[in-house]
């Protein structure tokens, strides 16, 4: 059974790789994170580690029971009790409901866990799966996203009211 779990230093390796195969499918959708994030790994990914004790953001993966991840999931500028959620699902499990299920278990996380109480996504309008995701899991759109938020693309913020709708 696939596991949500703390981003950790241990999982540098497998994060790497799901980065790696993944690369080209999420890039298709997202912006690209450019080929200094894959030379510079080691050191970005320390630095994520330093940003989440600070209690900057807070980073979950799906790791598969082989200790391979398949999604990353994460709450990032938490200020105020309100956090952005980004997410990316291996194309190798696309399509079958795991972001989903787990946009859903992290909304819980994140009012339960860490205190949250409005988390919000911006989606651009040519990414049918992630408003999919996101309104299924229970955002309601909220307004225009600013181009320069989602790689130049139309899009639009959604959000969700923890606090209201915890038992979803
Ligand atoms: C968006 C993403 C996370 C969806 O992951 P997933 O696990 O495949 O999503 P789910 O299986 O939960 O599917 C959600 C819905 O989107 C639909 N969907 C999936 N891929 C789709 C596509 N390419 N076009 C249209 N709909 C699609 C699914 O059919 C499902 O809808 P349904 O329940 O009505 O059938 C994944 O495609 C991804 O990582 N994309 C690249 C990164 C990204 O876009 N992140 C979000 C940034 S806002």
């Amino acid at each position: 059974m696939p596991e949500l779990q703390r981003l950790q230093t241990s999982h540098a390796a497998a994060v790497l790789a799901f980065e790696s195969a993944n690369r080209a499918y999420f890039a298709a959708s997202i912006s690209d994170r450019g080929d200094d994030f894959f030379a510079q790994f080691t050191d970005r990914y320390d630095a994520l580690l330093a940003e989440q004790a600070a209690g900057v953001c807070a980073c979950y993966l799906l790791v598969a029971e082989d200790g391979s991840v398949l999604g990353r999931f994460n709450l990032v500028n938490i200020e105020d009790n309100t956090a952005e959620l980004g997410y990316r699902v291996a194309q190798h499990v696309a399509g079958r409901g795991v972001a989903t299920a787990t946009v859903r278990e992290l909304c819980r996380l994140a009012a339960a866990r860490h205190g949250l109480r409005t988390l919000r996504a911006a989606a651009a309008h040519q990414n049918v799966a992630s408003q999919k995701v996101l309104t299924k899991a229970g955002f309601v759109p909220v307004g225009p996203a600013d181009p320069a938020h989602i790689g130049g693309k139309q899009g639009t913020w959604f959000q969700r009211d923890l606090v209201r709708s915890v038992s979803r």
